[in-house]
């Protein structure tokens, strides 16, 4: 395939580059630009240069998927010499996204002009790193240093019109951008203009910017948290004050290597990688694509039902939300409207877009009259199958042919309920977490009979609502709950042994999870997990705390006691249980250290990973690590338990739950025994 071609204008000539998806800049695209340039350089018929991309988009950046082996010659700074070298302007002209290397290829440019609706931005942050080509030497040269921060520690992507404001695009195409690209160069050739963003001062001195620096490290505590590139990303916005523009790109190169090494780096990287695979369903024949779903019926009022049907409003799809319990759906279509005016509120949205969304809400009591044309029906009721079942029949009989019907049960075989239709085909699991309208992760669960294009509509789904869709088999509690339970299980055997909750908690949210386990069971509720009143016989602290009406957050008390804005503080109460426990259970009590703590809550996580993954229940290990990272709070620069387990070491993680006489996954064994890993 060319990569690159070149056409004329006169005497403005377009190098144009073809690379999809996204026109990475790998060595391939490097060495095509480094030729074309270097070409039209010396072409004395050529008094400037437009460089252009054809596809979706300018250059995405440099190329992820090269990181972390040795990056050959020429390298980016290598061709923006060329450019900087360069006697005629050499322009960018940017349309869909500049990011990260290619926006730096554009700052090194002459000039730079956009289409309206292009984007630009510097995201490696967003990937454990700093921009590696420039990006932080000439970002504060052009814009200041505080945009710069911005800009960079906060890695968001800024439309064209901002941009412009900022200076870091220069010209706004007004009609077509190839032809107002033309012109522009055309026009800073005969004004002979060759401005360079690398001969220009920092807008702050090295005191004013150290301030600066300071100030914004101060305003953003939670950027720094566990992450290590934003601390390297203002010593490199320091070294563009402090040192001149070449020493600059020197230090910023070191940092950019010093953060490429990071185990976060490799973390985060994994995840941008773990979460475009996702969405791929392997074996799924090419001519299975999504059906088309406009009009949705929700089943069941709850917390659950309605955060749904809100997910379902924010995309503009029509809801009607279903329960046999009138006052269920008053307060349920109550809860979603003052959701989305709270949106409104916020700012995130237009009033009057908050309007038209619950102007597309619908209510109902009958289920019959609910779904007669739906496209896809969801039941989101309380985990009973028998209920559940009921529900399918009825709704197998009100749905018209072909409609999907979903359950959204976070542990139940969804084999059964499929079995009391007509349609066994059209039933899938659609998983959601709540908040459901909040909550990034869906997973998508695929019946021994779901359809191929089912299976697809509920990945498109997920896609479209914003959320990453994961697709599971059918076991107890599917992916994420299945794992976390294990987690929850090994919390449990630790207050065995006279560890307080507290400390477990501690323990995890040090290692940066969103909370700990027991933090965790009182906002769900500490009744819920699977709790019977009639069987309860105090046989565990769980057990106690629930006859003791301690159920969480709702009833001001768990694991926690809490004050009346919900603060929680370790309950004197709890820790006696525990003691009394410990005492019993004939544990011989003992320190633990932090390190120890972490192995035994997670060891058995990267085990049951092993196993739904060897049993086909996750198609692949960093689908797993995807769902505990959307789905549980697993820290993004941890990457998941599938690349932690690896990094940590699989031969020592079989060897800790062997001498525990842990049930050890075969697949991970095997894994261990031949030196091989989940996500490599
Ligand atoms: N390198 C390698 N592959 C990339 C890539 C990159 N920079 N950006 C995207 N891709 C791949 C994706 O993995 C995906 O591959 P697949 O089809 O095999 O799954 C494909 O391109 C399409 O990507 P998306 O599904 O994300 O497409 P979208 O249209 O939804 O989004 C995008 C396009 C906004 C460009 C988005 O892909 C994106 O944000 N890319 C990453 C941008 C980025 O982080 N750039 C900085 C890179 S680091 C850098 O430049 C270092 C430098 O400073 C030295």
């Amino acid at each position: 395939m060319t990569i690159s071609t070149i056409e004329r204008d006169g005497d403005v000539a377009l190098l144009l580059i073809d690379s999809p998806p996204v026109n990475a800049l790998g060595a391939a695209v490097r060495n095509a630009l480094d030729a074309g340039l270097k070409a039209l350089v010396a072409d004395d018929a050529v008094r400037a240069i437009v460089i252009r991309c054809r596809g979706r988009t300018f250059f995405a950046g440099a190329d992820i998927s090269e990181f972390g082996k040795p990056l050959g010659r020429p390298d980016l700074n290598d061709i923006f010499a060329v450019i900087e070298g360069s006697t005629k302007p050499v322009i960018s002209a940017i349309h869909g996204t500049a990011l990260g290397g290619g926006f730096e290829l554009a700052l090194a440019c002459h000039g730079r002009i956009a289409s309206a609706d292009a984007k630009v931005g510097l995201p490696e942050v967003s990937l454990g790193l700093l921009p590696g080509a420039g990006g932080t030497q000439r970002t504060p040269r052009i814009a200041g240093v505080e945009r710069a921060l911005d800009l960079i520690v906060g890695g968001a992507p800024i439309g064209a019109r901002r941009a412009h404001e900022l200076g870091l695009i220069d010209e706004i195409a007004i009609g077509d951008l190839r032809a107002d690209a033309v012109a522009y160069a055309r026009t800073m050739a005969a004004e002979r203009r060759l401005p360079r963003i690398r001969d220009r001062a920092p807008d702050l001195d090295v005191e004013a910017a150290k301030i600066a620096i300071a100030a914004y490290r101060e305003r953003n505590p939670r950027s720094f948290v566990g992450f290590k590139a934003p601390d390297l990303i203002l010593q490199s916005i320091e070294a563009a004050v402090t040192l001149d523009f070449d020493a600059g790109l020197k230090r910023e190169w070191e940092l950019f290597e010093q953060a490429m090494a990071t185990p976060e780096s490799a973390a985060q990287r994994h995840i941008f990688f773990a979460e475009r695979a996702a969405a791929k369903v392997q074996g799924l024949p090419a001519d299975a694509k999504p059906l088309p779903v406009v009009k949705v019926a929700v089943i069941g009022a709850g917390t659950m039902g309605s955060g749904i049907a809100t997910a379902f409003l924010n995309i503009g799809l029509s809801v009607t939300l279903v329960d046999r319990d009138a006052g269920a759906v008053e307060r349920g279509a109550g809860g979603i409207a003052k959701t989305l005016r709270a949106l409104a509120e916020k700012g995130r949205i237009k009033a009057e877009e908050a309007e038209r969304r619950i102007g597309l809400l619908n209510t109902g009591t009958e289920i019959g009259v609910a779904v007669a044309d739906a496209d896809l029906a969801i039941e989101a009721v309380y985990e009973d199958m028998a209920l559940k079942q009921a529900i399918f029949r009825e709704l197998d009989q009100a749905a018209k042919p072909g409609a999907i019907l979903a359950s959204n049960t976070s542990f139940l075989d969804l084999d059964a309920i499929a079995a009391v239709t007509g349609r066994p085909d059209r039933v899938i699991g659609l998983h959601f977490f709540a908040p459901a309208n909040i909550m990034r992760l869906l997973e998508v669960v695929r019946g021994a009979k779901t359809a191929p294009e089912v299976v697809a509509t509920g990945m498109a789904l997920g896609r479209k609502l914003g959320k990453v869709a994961i697709l599971s088999g059918v076991c107890h509690g599917f992916i994420a709950n299945r794992i976390m339970q294990t987690c929850v299980d090994a919390a449990q055997e630790l207050l065995l042994a006279g560890v307080m909750p507290w400390r477990i908690d501690r323990v995890m949210t040090d290692y940066g999870m969103a909370m700990g386990v027991f933090t965790m069971l009182d906002l769900v509720g500490v009744d819920v997990i699977g709790w019977d009143r009639a069987n309860s016989a105090g046989r565990t602290v769980q057990e106690v705390l629930c006859e003791a009406d301690r159920w969480g957050q709702k009833k001001g008390a768990g694991y926690y006691d809490y004050d009346d804005r919900r603060r929680p503080t370790p309950s004197l109460w709890v820790e006696q249980v525990v003691r009394d426990f410990a005492a019993k259970s004939g544990v011989e009590p003992r320190d633990y250290s932090d390190a120890e703590l972490l192995e035994r809550l997670f060891y058995p996580i990267v085990n049951e990973g092993a196993k739904v993954l060897d049993e086909g229940i996750a198609q692949r290990a960093s689908d797993i690590d995807i769902a505990m990272v959307t789905g549980y709070g697993w820290p993004v620069y941890r990457g998941g338990p599938m690349i932690w387990g690896d990094q940590t070491g699989l031969p020592k993680i079989v060897a800790a739950l062997d001498a525990r006489g842990a049930d050890v996954s075969p697949l991970l064994r095997r894994h261990a025994g031949d030196g091989t890993s989940f996500t490599a």
